[in-house]
């Protein structure tokens, strides 16, 4: 029996291959490496497609995070609130700026931020919240802005799973002051290679943003601020500019591979399924179970040759980079708990009908015969 990958990238290539490759012949034809027009027409199919004013293409998704911190002039003293649970660039954007990310636990159904224990975490010192919509489900967004006007606080939105995730018919990116995507390869929509994108509705911000990206200058060599080399380059652009047209039919892929693991592993007894609010349209970005004695569980799959991953293995307080700030265990028990049990199955668009059904079956067959693993319903 072959393998269950965790991710193929290159089943999509038939659809995409032929035309980047013409993009990127033009690219070396032209030998205009950066931030071309492919990057320009990107852009505005971004920014169209999350529903904002403005896109501006960068490095990476920690950039996109750091560009509206910096334009924000967030530095030391400042506290930004966070999920516990997430990837470590949320926080790294911060701390890269000399500011403090303060964490807040997790809810237990969804793994993303507990809304509710925001206002606990707030300071005289907290200046933003960055929400995180994890695994390509949103945020209660109603309730984060809420808390942040009340404080006065400003709300950037990490999206760098959620390409494509509605809210309330909202879209992920357009319900905050700015938001942060990335094109890391195995994102929804990736590049080969790394990139990001910041999204903003505000003039001001944009501009502002615009300047940083490319060493504080529009016009070369007049620059107005001090600002950095954060900008995308042209065969990133061109792969982007090409994938973004498949992006909803491989949300949609993602979705229905989703639907039919609901399926597969309806009422297996110690398996907790994804739960989704019902305000919210997910994008799958992972399919994240959860499993009691998770190790011997995982040792399962791979022995059946199913991939599997743990997205993630430390929540934050626990990460040795952030040992600084003084947290402990005991800190997050909700994050702490379900961190112990997140096991991450196989999950993109072109993952076939029966390696869904395989994974159902070994699922079934590790956790009914062998009773491998139980969990905190
Ligand atoms: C939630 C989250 N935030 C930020 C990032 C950072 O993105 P990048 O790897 O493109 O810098 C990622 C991606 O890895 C992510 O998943």
């Amino acid at each position: 029996m072959s393998r269950v990958k965790f991710l193929d990238l290159k089943a999509q290539y038939p659809l995409i291959k032929d035309e980047i490759m013409r993009k990127f012949d033009d690219i070396l034809d032209r030998t205009g490496f950066v931030s071309g027009k492919y990057v320009t027409e990107f852009e505005k199919k971004f920014a169209e497609y999350v529903g904002v004013k403005h896109a501006i293409a960068c490095t990476s998704g920690t950039t996109a995070l750091y560009l509206p911190l910096l334009a924000k002039g967030i530095g030391p003293g400042d506290e930004v609130i966070m999920p516990v649970n997430t990837f470590i660039a949320t926080a790294e954007a911060v701390s890269l700026l000399g500011a403090k990310p303060v964490f807040v636990d997790i809810d237990e159904a969804t793994c993303n931020m507990d809304v509710e224990k925001i206002e606990a975490a707030i300071t005289d010192k907290t200046v933003g919240i960055i929400p995180v919509h994890l695994y390509g489900q949103c945020v209660d967004m109603d309730r984060v802005s809420e808390i942040a006007d009340k404080a006065g606080l400003w709300v950037i939105e990490d999206a760098c799973q959620a390409h494509g995730a509605a809210y309330r018919g909202r879209n992920a990116g357009s319900m905050s002051d700015a938001a942060a995507f990335s094109f890391y390869p195995g994102k929804n929509l990736g590049s080969w290679g790394e990139g990001g994108a910041v999204v903003t509705d505000n003039d001001e911000l944009a501009e502002k943003m615009r300047l940083l990206v490319g060493h504080g200058s529009i016009k070369k060599y007049y620059h107005k601020v001090v600002g950095g080399n954060f900008r995308m380059t042209e065969f990133q652009g061109a792969v982007l500019d090409t994938k973004i047209e498949f992006l909803e039919q491989w949300n949609e892929g993602r979705r229905k591979n989703a639907h039919l693991y609901m399926q597969e592993l309806a009422n297996v007894e110690g398996l907790r399924l994804p739960h989704v609010e019902e305000f919210n349209k997910p994008v799958w970005h992972l399919f994240v179970v959860r499993v009691g004695n998770r190790e011997a569980f995982m040792d399962a799959l791979k022995e059946r040759e199913i991939d599997c991953g743990i997205h993630y293995p430390f929540p934050l307080h626990l990460c040795e980079a952030y040992a600084h700030l003084g947290y402990k265990e005991g800190d997050f028990p909700v994050a702490e708990k379900v961190q112990k049990e997140i096991v991450s199955l196989p999950m993109y668009a072109e993952l076939s009908r029966d390696d869904i059904v395989r994974v159902g079956e070994c699922v079934r067959e590790i956790l009914v015969e062998s009773s491998v693993a139980t969990v905190s319903q």
